[in-house]
């Protein structure tokens, strides 16, 4: 089934074309120069870029795939959730193109195609498995039990890991997005000298919190500041990600040992993070655990992904129509 998929939900325009999980083309669009400036996505700019650039990366898409708008069998968007305005983009647009080729539309949630990327490249990759969902915006493990089937089983309580890493990021002064320059930026931890918190929570001992290590980081540039100290921001950079990745890592290890998976998948703009791939494959290893995670390319935003859970979604009968409108916050299980 040949699927053209568009993605809108936050600063990178992209459409793809697929046929179940292969990727005959994927143009992505990316924002992030116009948005680091700012120092993180301004909604209003983002939605007004991708109006401008929907048509071409379509287009461009199409080309790269040398099929034609008639070869089409349906059109997949991302509906939810994101940045409501950018978001509307995708939405319409696909709605619009589905509606004059007379094709079915798929919407998608965002987080299912970031599970999804590890369809792309892992071949012999099916539910049931667990996965260690983490973005900018999100931060779960998830049981897979299906290829549109999900149970949400540790969250974080308050912010995701992404946004700890970009707040830490913004604070030391580096750029947007933060994340990715941090993970790039740092040496070697020193948690003598960056002594840092580890969350004690109560209840679900699957789930996350991350707040107080971004406030504790925040405390620690400011009073260095205060004390006309200077911060080594290659050492507080790589203690920050060795704290996050302890705890994605313990809690996600401990899922699969209690819930008896030995498949774990990583997904989401943080699966991209150097040390959680490599501290993630040895303990995998040493667990007797299969893991998976998505090629840089594909751990941030992209159409390729969305099309990919397109097939999936069309299969379980989960097809939209001129009603379909875009949804800011929306569990990746919903019915
Ligand atoms: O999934 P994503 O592209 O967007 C959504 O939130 O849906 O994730 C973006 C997040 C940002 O917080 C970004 O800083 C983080 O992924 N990220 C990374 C790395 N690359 C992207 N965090 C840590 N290390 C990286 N290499």
């Amino acid at each position: 089934m040949l699927i053209l998929s568009i993605e809108s939900s936050c600063d990178e325009t992209s459409a793809a074309v697929c046929r179940g999980r292969e990727v005959l083309s994927n143009v992505v669009n990316t924002q992030i120069e116009e948005h680091k400036i700012y120092g993180g996505v301004v909604p209003e700019i983002a939605s007004r870029r991708h109006v401008e650039n929907i048509s071409a990366v379509v287009e461009k898409a199409l080309a790269d795939a040398g099929v034609t708008y008639s070869q089409l069998e349906a059109v997949a968007v991302t509906f939810a959730p994101g940045l409501i305005g950018a978001l509307l983009v995708g939405v319409n647009y696909a709605k619009g193109l589905a509606l004059s080729l007379n094709i079915p539309l798929i919407p998608v949630h965002h987080l299912r195609s970031h599970i999804a990327a590890n369809y792309i490249v892992h071949k012999d990759l099916k539910p049931p498995f667990l996965c260690l969902l983490v973005s900018g915006g999100n931060s779960v493990i998830a049981e897979v039990t299906d290829y549109t089937s999900f149970n949400i089983i540790g969250s974080t309580r308050d912010d995701a890991a992404g946004e700890c890493l970009d707040k830490s990021a913004r604070v030391m002064g580096l750029n947007y997005p933060g994340g990715v320059n941090l993970d790039k930026i740092a040496t070697v931890a020193d948690t003598a000298k960056y002594p840092l918190p580890t969350p004690k929570l109560s209840g679900n001992e699957f789930d996350f919190s991350f707040s107080g290590l971004k406030t504790a980081v925040i405390n620690t540039v400011h009073n260095a500041e205060q004390k006309g100290q200077e911060i080594d921001v290659p050492v507080l950079s790589a203690t920050i990600r060795q704290k996050v990745c302890d705890i994605l890592i313990e809690k996600t290890l401990l899922a699969a040992k209690l819930k008896g998976y030995t498949q774990i998948a990583l997904a989401g703009g943080v699966s991209a993070n150097s040390e959680l791939r490599e501290r993630m494959q040895k303990e995998c290893q040493n667990n007797g655990f299969n893991l998976y995670y998505p090629p840089l390319e594909y751990c941030g935003d992209n159409a390729a992904m969305v099309g990919v859970q397109a097939y999936y979604e069309y299969k379980s009968g989960n097809i939209g129509d001129s009603s379909l409108n875009a949804v800011a916050t929306m569990p990746i299980n919903y019915r």
